[in-house]
C-alpha cells in the first residue's frame, strides 16, 4: 500500500486523483484484489487480515480526499488567475467619493433657482472687454473696475472676473422674457484666507416687460432663496453700488454663529455680508439692445456661501485636495 500513498503524495491534478482513485477502489483496484485473495488464505487468519484492508481502505480514502480538496482549491486559483477578475473578491482599497462643498452648495443654490423655472446659462471663462465691463456699464477708465482686480492677456482678453458676460450673452442671443441663472468659475488678482484667485459665482438675470419687474419681487425671491441655504436668519438689504444696477444693494444675514449678538466672524456687527443684487441699469438694456423692459440682477460667491455652510476658515484649504479635509463633508 505504501506505493499507493506515495502516488497520491505525487499527485498533481484533480483528474490523476481519480485514476488513482479508480486504481485503489475501482472494480479491478488492488483492493478488490487482495479482497478477492483472502479466500486463499488460511481461515484463522482471514478476519486479521480483512481487518487490516479495512484500515487500509479508510486511511487510503481520507488520503485521496485530502488530497482531491487541495488540487481542485489550486486548480481553481490557476483558472481565476487566468481569467483575470475576480469580481467577487472585495477590494480592501474601494474609498466612497464625495462632492466637493463647493459644488455641493453650487448644487444648492441651482436647486432652489431651477425650482423657480431660471434657466441655467453658461459662457466663456476668457471673455472680452465688451462683455465683462464695456456692455455692464463699465466704461474704460471707469474707477468702480477697480473693484475686480483682472487678468489680462496680451491680445485684450481677459479672464471672466464675474459671471454677469453670461447675462450680456444671453441677452444678445435671445430676447425677453429671461429669467437664468449663470453658474461658473471666474477669476480675480486675490491671495488671503477669504479670496482664491479662482472662484466660484452663481448670478441670476430677470428681464421682462417695463413696469412689471419691482424691487419688491427681487426681495421676495431673494429672501427665499436666502433662508433655503441658511435656515431661519434675518435678512436685510444695504444700499450700495454697482454699475450695472441701479438702485443696487447687498444683502445680509444675521449672523449664523452668534445668532447677531456680534462675535469675531461677523466682526462684532451680527450681520454677514453675503449677496449683491440690484435694478438693471438702464445703460446695459442700452448696450444689448433691449426696449421698453425692467429687470433685476444678482450676483454671489458660492465660496463663501460653502465657507459659512460648513465653517471653513481658510477658504484656500478647499483647493488643496486634501483628503483629511474633504472626507469632512
Ligand atoms: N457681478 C457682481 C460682482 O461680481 C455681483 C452682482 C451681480 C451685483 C448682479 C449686483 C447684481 O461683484
Amino acid at each position: 500500500m505504501t506505493e499507493w500513498i506515495e502516488k497520491i503524495e505525487k499527485a498533481d491534478s484533480p483528474a490523476s486523483i481519480e485514476e488513482i482513485r479508480v486504481g485503489i477502489f475501482g472494480k479491478k483496484g488492488v483492493l478488490a484484489k487482495a479482497f478477492a485473495e483472502m479466500k486463499n488464505a488460511a481461515n484463522e487468519d482471514k478476519a486479521k487480515i480483512a481487518k487490516e484492508l479495512n484500515e487500509q481502505k479508510a486511511k487510503l480514502n481520507t488520503l485521496l480526499n485530502e488530497k482531491k480538496i487541495i488540487l481542485e482549491t489550486a486548480a481553481l486559483q490557476e483558472a481565476m488567475k487566468a481569467e483575470g477578475i475576480d469580481v467577487s473578491l472585495f477590494s480592501p482599497t474601494s474609498e466612497r467619493g464625495a462632492t466637493h462643498p463647493v459644488m455641493d452648495t453650487m448644487d444648492r443654490v441651482i436647486e432652489y433657482f431651477s425650482n423657480l423655472n431660471f434657466s441655467v446659462e453658461t459662457g466663456p471663462m476668457v471673455e472680452d472687454d465688451f462683455h465683462n465691463f464695456e456692455a455692464l456699464n463699465l466704461p474704460k477708465y471707469h474707477p468702480a473696475r477697480d473693484m475686480q482686480d483682472t487678468f489680462y492677456f496680451k491680445d485684450e482678453k481677459l479672464l471672466r472676473t464675474h459671471t454677469s458676460p453670461v447675462q450680456i450673452r444671453t441677452m444678445l442671443n435671445t430676447q425677453p422674457p429671461i429669467r437664468m441663472i449663470a453658474p461658473g468659475s471666474v477669476f480675480r488678482r486675490d491671495f488671503d484666507i477669504t479670496h482664491t484667485p479662482m472662484f466660484h459665482q452663481i448670478e441670476g438675470l430677470l428681464v421682462d416687460e417695463k413696469g412689471k419687474v419691482s424691487f419688491a419681487n427681487l426681495k421676495f425671491i431673494l429672501e427665499g432663496f436666502l433662508h433655503h441655504m441658511f435656515g431661519d436668519v434675518e435678512v436685510r438689504f444695504r444700499p450700495s453700488f454697482f454699475p450695472f444696477t441701479e438702485p443696487s444693494a447687498e444683502v445680509d444675514i444675521s449672523c449664523i454663529f452668534c445668532e447677531g449678538k456680534g462675535c469675531r466672524i461677523c466682526s462684532k456687527t451680527g450681520w454677514l455680508e453675503v449677496l449683491g443684487c440690484g435694478i438693471v441699469d438702464p445703460n446695459v438694456f442700452d448696450a444689448v439692445g433691449y426696449k421698453n423692459v425692467s429687470g433685476y440682477a444678482f450676483g454671489l460667491g458660492i465660496e463663501r456661501f460653502a465657507m459659512l455652510i460648513h465653517q471653513i476658515p481658510d477658504l484656500r484649504s478647499l483647493f488643496e485636495g486634501d483628503m483629511r479635509l474633504l472626507e469632512q463633508f
